[in-house]
């Protein structure tokens, strides 16, 4: 059964049906990466979903308490992060991604780079800070994009990132995008538990220092019907998980 409303969809910017499988009309699960070439087009460096909404709405307190002078964001796609972490007063700033379709809608002031997140191409302890949003779920492997980011990472330096909650795999709700041409597409997440984050931070030699799980806030948000009737059929459940975290020293 779809719960079916375009308007909830272009709302929060994910598709919600029940139970998983093949749909009609929608193409995929895509790879992330051959989902993110098709996507970077029609994806604006700034929140433009509420899910990104209230992810922001946590992840940038913290990265606002922090005072890098060295600042990577892995899996930067078109650069919603380089502002802030910019503005943070980090005289180095650095976007990874590995898809060169979102690296060329980045800011063009800014260094990018094209790698992968599981083998980052800089020397041990570079980075003070690193920020990844929202790219977790498209990793199979928890630990190694963990510990790839901790190599880098200087003696106490700090990891803030997200990752879609484990609510998402629970009720079946799956990632689309609507290519111009009017065509939806179902990009695949690769689910993980909470458990899974803390057993490879903890593998990858991290200390958690906070844990936050927002979710949906209707604010003054244009879309507050959709969310309403969101919240009616699915409750108020988490939709992402934060992670801020240190190196040992
Ligand atoms: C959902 S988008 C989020 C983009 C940006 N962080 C934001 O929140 O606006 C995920 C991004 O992570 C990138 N990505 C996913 N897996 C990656 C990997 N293993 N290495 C590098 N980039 C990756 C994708 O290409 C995509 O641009």
């Amino acid at each position: 059964m779809t719960f079916g409303f375009e308007r909830l969809k272009r709302a929060i910017g994910f598709g919600v049906t029940n139970p998983p499988g093949p749909r009609s009309g929608v193409l995929g699960p895509l790879s992330p990466r051959d989902a993110y070439e098709l996507w970077a087009d029609d994806y604006p460096p700034m929140a433009h979903n509420a899910l990104m909404r209230s992810e922001q709405s946590v992840v940038e307190p913290i990265l606002a308490h922090l005072r890098p002078a060295r600042a990577l964001d892995v899996g930067t796609g078109s650069g919603r992060y380089i502002p802030i972490l910019e503005s943070t007063g980090a005289r180095i700033v650095i976007g990874v991604d590995y898809s060169l379709g979102m690296l060329t809608r980045g800011h063009d002031k800014v260094h990018r780079i094209c790698a992968d997140a599981c083998q980052l191409p800089f020397r041990r302890g570079t980075f003070d800070l690193i920020n990844a949003s929202l790219m977790m779920g498209d990793v199979a492997d928890l630990s190694e994009c963990l510990r790839s980011m901790c190599r880098v990472l200087s003696s106490r330096g700090h990891i803030v990132y997200s990752d879609f909650h484990p609510s998402w795999s629970q009720n079946g709700w799956r990632r689309t995008f609507h290519l111009q041409g009017g065509h939806t597409c179902e990009v695949a997440i690769e689910p993980h538990t909470i458990e899974d984050h803390l057993y490879a931070l903890d593998q990858a030699g991290l200390h958690v220092q906070a844990i936050r799980e927002p979710r949906l806030s209707l604010g003054n948000d244009g879309h507050a019907p959709s969310l309403l009737a969101f919240r009616r059929r699915w409750g108020n459940p988490p939709v992402v998980v934060v992670f801020h975290v240190m190196r040992e020293p």
